[in-house]
């Protein structure tokens, strides 16, 4: 196991009916900015469930900003910030999943750089640049908390983000300690409004995180090994059961949980980690819109498959506490291809997408994808960092 520090100062309030605690989570004299999505929060009444809870008690003024979109947009999100500054904002409040969550921590991010001749108003080259450097260096941030309406991307207990900018074609992530929300409610009841196809790609983001810090090398990190292989079960069992049963709530609650566990730097601390997936599944949703978790279940098996000789110890590991995989008699090549040909399977029976085809793309896309990572200085990823453009183009044939 490498040398590590491990902090995460996210105070998790999990349960059904808990966002009734707001009334004590947020300062009672803060000045609160409510950040949302397209109008979920709103339309199941959490919104409402949000707003009662600040007037409980206290004194705080309460001001609203909505239209956060999926992949949240780096254009919207500093007319947010702006607000935050014209209204003297001290705390921000996100309802919604990992694109309003992720939106709001660059928000509290960027609100304080503001342009030289107007202290209201952010300076978009400013924000611009420091997205671009992955808002690393920053000193100062508005607090932030989070009501999570749908598990899948951790962000509520971690400090990091995705930020979208169509213009200028780019999916960019960052990562800042000022960026970890004070709190997080995570009640699962709210996952239940949630569209089929969006419960899936939460299962699949949350396997995904598993397998980007568990699928490199081993480093004797039993814990985090054991963590990650019982996450990985775990989301297999309750996808599955999720899909038979949508109505039961402690599935809900299971997969809720594993979710953030995924993604909180737990089982990330001490091993090498390989976002591969992750980074070009990136521009495959900002080229072409498709939802991130199903960018990551068209990639994985391909990745798999690639860059079986470099992972083999890793996914003979997998093969047998994943998918108990330990018959003496098939050789550990067959074991791994059965395992990676299992993960496919399962992304399936999900109805997920596991090609590019299934997302109706086909090789042109390819040369396009590779421009862009390397407009993105994607050209060294992996936990070696020797996965360039050529090993991202045979990945992105294999997923054709
Ligand atoms: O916008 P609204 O109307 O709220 O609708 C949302 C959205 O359309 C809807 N929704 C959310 N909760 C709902 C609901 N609909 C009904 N009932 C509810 N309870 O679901 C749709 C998707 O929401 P979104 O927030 O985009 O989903 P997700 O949580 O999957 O977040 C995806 C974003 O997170 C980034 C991704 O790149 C993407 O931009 N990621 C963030 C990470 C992080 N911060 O650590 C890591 C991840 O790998 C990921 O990259
Ligand atoms: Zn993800």
């Amino acid at each position: 196991m490498k040398n590590f520090q491990y902090y995460n100062p996210v105070r998790i309030v999990f349960g059904d009916n808990q966002i009734k605690e707001l009334a004590n989570l947020v300062p009672l004299d803060a000045r609160v900015l409510i950040t949302f999505g397209g109008g979920s929060a709103k339309k199941h009444g959490t919104l409402d469930e949000v707003k009662a809870a600040l007037d409980a008690n206290g004194s705080r003024k309460v001001f609203e900003f909505g239209g956060i979109e999926p992949n949240p947009e780096f254009d919207t999100l500093l007319k947010a910030a702006d607000k935050v500054n014209e209204l003297d904002i001290d705390f921000i409040l996100a309802v919604g999943g990992g694109s309003v969550i992720d939106g709001s921590k660059f928000i509290a991010l960027v609100a304080p750089l503001t342009d030289d001749s107007n202290s209201k108003k952010v300076s978009r080259e400013k924000a611009w640049q420091t997205l671009t450097s992955r808002c690393r260096n920053l000193d100062s941030a508005v607090d932030l908390g989070a009501v999570l309406t749908i598990p899948a991307t951790g962000s509520e207990m971690n400090s990091g983000g995705v930020i979208n900018d169509s213009n200028r074609q780019a999916k960019l992530s960052f990562s800042n300690p000022l960026a970890y929300p004070k709190f997080s409610i995570l009640d699962p009841t709210k996952t239940f409004t949630l569209p089929e196809h969006q419960v899936m790609n939460g299962v699949a983001d949350a396997f995904v995180h598993v397998m980007e810090q568990y699928l490199t090398y081993p480093v004797n990190a039993k814990v985090q090994d054991a963590f990650a292989e019982q996450l990985l079960k775990i989301l297999i069992e309750e996808g599955r059961a999720v899909c038979q049963n949508p109505e039961d709530l402690e599935t809900r609650k299971n997969i809720m949980w594993s979710a953030t566990m995924a993604l909180n730097g737990l089982i990330g601390t001490g091993v090498p980690q390989d976002w591969t997936t992750h980074m070009i599944g990136h521009e495959l949703t900002s080229l072409f819109g498709i939802d991130h978790a199903r960018t990551l279940t068209i990639l994985l098996p391909a990745v798999m498959r690639e860059l079986k000789a470099s992972k083999k110890d890793k996914l003979l590991q997998f093969a047998n506490s994943v998918w108990g995989l330990t018959d003496e008699r098939q050789s550990d090549d067959d074991k791994i291809d059965a395992a990676i040909d299992m993960t496919e399977a399962f992304f399936k029976s999900l109805n997920l997408p596991v090609s590019l085809s299934d997302a109706n793309l086909d090789e042109s896309v390819i040369d396009t994808v590779i421009e862009q990572l390397d407009a993105h200085q994607m050209t060294a990823l992996g936990e070696h960092g020797n996965n360039d453009l050529t090993v991202s183009r045979r990945i992105l044939q294999r997923a054709v």
